[in-house]
């Protein structure tokens, strides 16, 4: 999604601006631009395409000054063109502004601008330096303000005006904006990935917020102009930590971080004696644990098929009944919710727009909302009345992969704590910790088959179309097997339920047409195996996940790959890693963008 940085201090501006676009690349974008205060005027460039575009138009030019604001925009309101790109100006051209998100009533303001303004650009966020241009009389944060005020929908925002050469304003409402200080040296960001270069001490603006950064002083106030006080805190994540550490493509090396990470995400957090996991941010007792009576997981996307496979481990370890929704859609719907619903919201970035509203409309019918979140400080993480973080560290492929394993594992430790607090037996508890212990290992044993998969991937690559079958818990990894395919590879892919097939989509069985089965040693597997025997009489190709040992798989897969045996409820912490070494090797094979797929973002802040 768009990205914001900003700066103002002593440095020069413009290094800091365009390192700092590089650092939010990975949020997806189409186009690029800057506006700094530099030889007593705003310069702007503006360029379509990727940040390099960007620095070569500015090129010899060198904007110096120690003033500035710049953008990475993916498109919402209008086409892709240097004209909608951000930063915009006003009329005057004195002031320049970045932002993101969407005014809602944009076209409304328009008109009531009247013929007095020039527009050169189809977007909303122009109409809003316009606006705030017509409030303008000498106080830059007062014009702001007043302009705020006026407006429906949602902003991040950072404006700056020629007339005022050491001042910088920031708005927020629903997107996201960091601050980084360093005595008297202000960064801001739409995260905390561009200002970790500079400074760990960060403070996040709350919706409704403005922060005022003049002559060296920041000050933050609410819509009325009342201030605020606001905490810095100490960002944990190093920068070594969001580097490529030797692997071509983050997402690889995200894929080979998965044994690590989920060490981070059970640590301290098992008990095998008895045979529980305890996760404190939960924020309740035991006794409110007990009168839960239903559980709702609220995700999007790969997040919502983690929540497809807690409701597997609600149900089955903790006999919760427990709902999956796509938060999207749940916030629009009447949810019969009350005291004793409990609702997480699953994120890994924890800014996802939908995710967020999902949470806002739990809450506001009554329900306990908790969150399973990576990104700390997030703004969903700060919503939620508790939770836990999933430690997967930063993200920075767009497809998600280690963060994914996280929020499984996260989940199972909830399922795990819930059930034991109820009828779960010391015996399956105890069974359940020391199968989590050593699922390390067996992602290592995995992991090492990436060229084996890379084999398997170069067979099919003239493959159009793609199917991904599960049963049970692997259902989920069915779902998610696709989406990594879809996302990265760009080849249309689908997950369902094996027992689905014969309702329909056998219809489009052909040897044009692979199939991917999850067939692993659990009590589905003889459901699933006569499934897979059903596509293979309608002559598909199949490539089969099973269980290390199984020698009819090999009998009836063209492609086998074998992966250790774990307990079926962990069974997705396994069976979708060699799913994503599938689709990250096909992506290389056909050339793609593999941590910036087209039309993609990773942060999702709009509807
Ligand atoms: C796919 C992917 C997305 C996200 C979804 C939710 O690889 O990453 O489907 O899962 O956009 O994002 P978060 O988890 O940040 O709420």
């Amino acid at each position: 999604m768009c990205g914001i940085v900003g700066y103002i201090g002593e440095k020069e501006a413009l290094p800091i601006l365009i390192q700092g676009l590089r650092r939010l690349e990975y949020r997806g974008y189409d186009s690029a631009g800057v506006a700094l205060f530099s030889d007593g005027k705003i310069r702007r460039a503006r360029s379509v395409g990727k940040i390099d575009a960007l620095a070569e138009k500015i090129g010899e030019e060198k904007f110096l000054g120690t003033l500035g604001i710049a953008h990475t925009r993916w498109a919402t309101h209008g086409k892709v063109t240097e004209e909608n790109a951000h930063p915009h100006a006003d009329c005057t051209g004195k002031f320049a502004l970045v932002h993101n998100g969407i005014i809602e009533n944009y076209r409304e303001i328009k008109r009531e601008l009247g013929s007095s303004h020039v527009f050169s650009s189809e977007t909303d966020s122009e109409i809003l330096v316009h606006l705030i241009e017509s409030f303008y009389k000498e106080d830059l944060k007062d014009a702001v303000l007043r302009a705020l005020r006026h407006v429906r929908g949602t902003y991040g925002l950072v404006i700056i005006h020629a007339d005022h050469p050491k001042e910088l304003v920031v708005a927020r409402m629903g997107s996201p904006l960091a601050i980084g200080l360093d005595n008297g040296d202000y960064f801001i960001a739409s995260d905390a990935t561009p200002i970790l270069p500079y400074t760990k001490r960060v403070m996040y603006l709350d919706d409704g917020e403005v922060a005022e950064i003049k002559d060296g002083e920041l000050r933050v106030s609410n819509l009325r102009d009342e201030a605020v006080n606001k905490k810095v805190e100490e960002i944990e994540w190093n920068e070594a930590q969001a580097e490529k550490q030797g692997f071509s493509h983050f997402m690889l090396k995200e894929i080979f971080d998965q044994p690590t990470v989920f060490e981070d995400a059970i640590r301290g957090r098992v008990y095998l004696e008895e045979g529980t996991a305890h996760l404190g941010g939960l924020n309740m007792t035991e006794e409110e644990m007990r009168k839960i009576s239903k559980v709702i997981f609220v995700a999007c996307g790969t997040a919502s098929y983690v929540g497809l496979m807690g409701k597997y481990m609600f149900e089955r370890l903790a006999g919760i009944p427990t709902e999956v929704e796509i938060a999207s859609e749940f916030r629009y719907r009447d949810p019969v919710i009350d005291e004793h619903t409990l609702v997480f919201a699953i994120s890994q970035s924890g800014e996802t727009a939908d995710t967020l509203a999902a949470v806002r409309e739990a809450k506001r019918r009554g329900a306990k909302a908790r969150g399973i979140i990576n990104v700390v400080g997030s703004t969903i993480a700060r919503e939620v009345d508790g939770g836990t973080y999933i430690h997967a560290g930063p993200e920075l492929a767009v497809a998600s992969t280690k963060a994914y394993t996280n929020m499984v594992a996260v989940v199972l430790l909830y399922a795990l704590q819930f059930g034991r607090l109820r009828s779960l037996s010391l015996a399956t508890g105890q069974r359940t910790v020391k199968a989590l212990l050593e699922i390390p290992r067996k992602m290592e044993e995995i992991l090492k088959k990436s060229d084996e998969i890379r084999l398997i991937a170069e067979k099919y690559k003239a493959h159009k179309d793609f199917l991904y079958l599960g049963r049970g818990i692997n259902v989920g990894v069915a779902l998610e097997g696709a989406m990594k395919l879809k996302e990265i590879s760009y080849i249309h892919a689908e997950g369902l339920p094996a027992g689905e097939m014969k309702h329909g989509t056998n219809a489009l069985l052909s040897s044009e047409f692979p199939v991917f089965a999850i067939m692993t040693d659990n009590q589905l597997y003889d459901k699933v195996r006569s499934n897979v025997e059903e596509v293979r009489a309608r002559g598909s190709k199949v490539v089969l996940v099973a269980n290390e040992g199984d020698a009819f798989a090999e009998k009836l897969g063209d492609d086998v790959i074998f992966i250790p045996k774990t307990m079926e409820m962990l069974e997705p912490l396994l069976n979708t890693i060699p799913l994503q070494l599938f689709a990250y090797h096909m992506a290389v094979i056909l050339g793609r963008d593999v941590d910036r797929p087209r039309n993609l973002a990773k942060s999702v802040t709009v509807e």
